[in-house]
């Protein structure tokens, strides 16, 4: 095989959870059906999700929308079933929702328990369900891969310099899930790899997403590459994390930051 077919993904069935979304979600759908993926993408509207699909069939490739609630376990339970008996395995699981509800309220003192226990609920709880609901089926394949979508901020914390004078909240309950997000793969990572199953995190930094331009200009100025993330930039490495290509990879933590935490 040579190397550029070990990237292909064609013949691979993979859910990207909140695959529809206007960033992240439909960077990665996008990128993992250019390379020949069966890509079925999920959150909490079936209209949504199945417009998202139809736009992509129409420029050529193999979607499908379905509906999920990562807060919900019935509901990751229902799509698993849905999704198995629809496609008989799924080869790739990328985990992209975050449940926005618990990282609601500002900064450390706005917050409370309240929120602490809504994001548990869906990035984590939620988290650790959908691997629970998919794990058997890879193990019963010998093949899997688990994609976990982390942050800069799972690694580092955010500067609160950047933030000056603007709007912008950085409620802590992101940065304890997604430092959890991290270690929890090497967990599957170590657990399943005799199970031809792989789990890998990448770690974005920050998507341009007109944020105001005081923020913008701090950032530009600290990111060695000199700009924030756009829209393809998360692409190859899903690609490379969910193909043969990263065959002997697993339990790493991909920072996709531009060299953010380089320093
Ligand atoms: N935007 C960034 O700059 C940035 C940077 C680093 C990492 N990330 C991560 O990338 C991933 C995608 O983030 P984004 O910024 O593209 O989108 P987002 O944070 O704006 O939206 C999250 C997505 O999750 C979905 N969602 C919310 N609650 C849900 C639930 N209960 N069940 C199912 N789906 C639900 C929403 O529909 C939405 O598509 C997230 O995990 C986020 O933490 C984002």
């Amino acid at each position: 095989m040579s190397i550029l077919e070990k990237f292909s993904l064609r013949g691979r069935v993979a859910l990207v959870t909140a695959g529809a979304g206007p960033l992240f979600g439909s960077s990665l759908s996008e990128g993992l059906a250019g390379a020949g993926a069966t890509v079925i993408t999920a959150s909490r509207s079936l209209e949504a999700n199945e417009a998202f699909a139809d736009a992509l069939r129409r420029r050529g490739f193999d979607a499908h929308g379905m509906q999920f609630d990562q807060c919900d376990l019935e509901s990751i339970h229902a799509l698993h079933d849905q999704i198995i008996a629809r496609f008989g395995r799924l080869d790739v699981l990328v985990n992209s929702a975050l449940a926005r509800d618990g990282h609601a309220g500002g900064g450390f003192m706005e917050q409370t328990a309240e929120h602490a226990r809504r994001s548990a609920e869906g990035d984590f709880a939620g988290l650790f369900e959908i691997c629970r609901a998919f794990l058997p089926d890879m193990i019963h394949a010998g093949r899997g891969s688990i994609i976990n979508i982390s942050s800069i901020y799972g690694v580092v914390s955010n500067d609160p310099n950047l933030y000056l004078d603007t709007d912008m909240k950085q409620p802590p309950t992101y940065n304890f899930v997604k430092a959890g997000m991290i270690n929890f793969t090497r967990y599957l990572a170590c657990y399943y790899g005799r199970h031809g199953i792989r789990a890998n995190c990448i770690s974005p930094g920050g998507y341009a997403n007109n944020q105001p331009p005081q923020f913008v200009q701090r950032y530009e100025q600290r990111v060695p590459i000199g700009r924030m993330l756009g829209h393809e930039d998360i692409q190859g490495a899903a690609v490379f994390l969910a193909s043969d290509a990263s065959a002997y990879v697993t339990g790493i933590n991909l920072m996709v930051d531009g060299g953010w935490t380089a320093h």
